[in-house]
């Protein structure tokens, strides 16, 4: 079940999603001590990253991580994980213990030890932001992926997959579908008039291959939908 929150701008919007996000982060370290926040990458966040990197939560007990990753070095132009630096991991979430994806080296043979990796992560996450392509793509579920249908298989095991599709570039490296619709807060974070037909048509019924985030439309509980014009 999926709401759509509208709101008149970007800057509207990052102040409304950053308050959101740290309710859950605050309430998940209430719980347990630590919180876990997974972000996108791509254009769309950097206002909403700069928004919560403002915060004043206590982000020493926070881990922050990516969606999903494109397989390239730290300091690439394309690494969500140098957007997640230089945009939202400064300021006051300069603290937050950041656990980015890419390893050096070859993605199908560094995937197996992501996956050790992980084991140290505060699972589940307490906030997943999704962004959306507008060819219907989520976190890295793109349309003709090689490993798609093992990523958004509801029963699957494994926490991460890899992904090549002609739409993603370079090789990727992705949460998968369950652990990111386990998530406590899990939203859809999409900007302008041709992402908001995307999603309505996505929406609909249809092939949910076609627009990989009809997967995540489907299987998650509660999805809220930031959309700003
Ligand atoms: C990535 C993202 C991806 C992104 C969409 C939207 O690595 O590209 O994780 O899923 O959210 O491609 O990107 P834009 O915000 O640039 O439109």
């Amino acid at each position: 079940m999926s709401e759509l929150k509208r709101f008149k701008d970007s800057v509207a919007l990052a102040d409304a999603l950053a308050e959101r996000v740290c309710h859950a982060l605050v309430s998940g370290i209430n719980k347990r001590g630590k919180a876990i926040l997974a972000v996108s990458g791509g254009s769309t966040p950097k206002v909403f990253f700069k928004a919560l990197g403002t915060r004043s939560i206590n982000w020493e007990k926070v881990v922050v991580t990516l969606v999903d990753e494109r397989w390239v070095e730290a300091d690439d132009e394309r690494s969500n994980a140098r957007l997640v630096r230089e945009n939202l991991l400064t300021n006051k979430a300069s603290k937050a213990d950041f656990f980015p994806l890419y390893r050096a080296g070859n993605i199908d043979q560094a995937i197996s030890h992501l996956e050790k990796d992980l084991a140290r992560l505060p699972l589940p996450f307490d906030a997943v932001i999704l962004g959306m392509g507008v060819d219907g793509h989520t976190a890295s579920f793109f349309p003709g992926g090689d490993n798609l249908d093992a990523a958004v298989d509801r029963n699957g095991k494994n926490l991460v997959s890899t992904m090549r599709a002609g739409g993603a570039g370079e090789p990727r490296v992705t949460f998968t579908l369950p652990v990111l619709v386990e998530s406590g807060f899990l939203a859809l974070h999409i900007e302008g008039a041709d992402k908001l037909d995307v999603l309505k048509k996505a929406s609909g019924d249809g092939d949910a291959n076609a627009m990989p985030v009809r997967h995540i439309l489907r299987a998650a509980e509660k999805l809220e939908v930031y959309w700003a014009p």
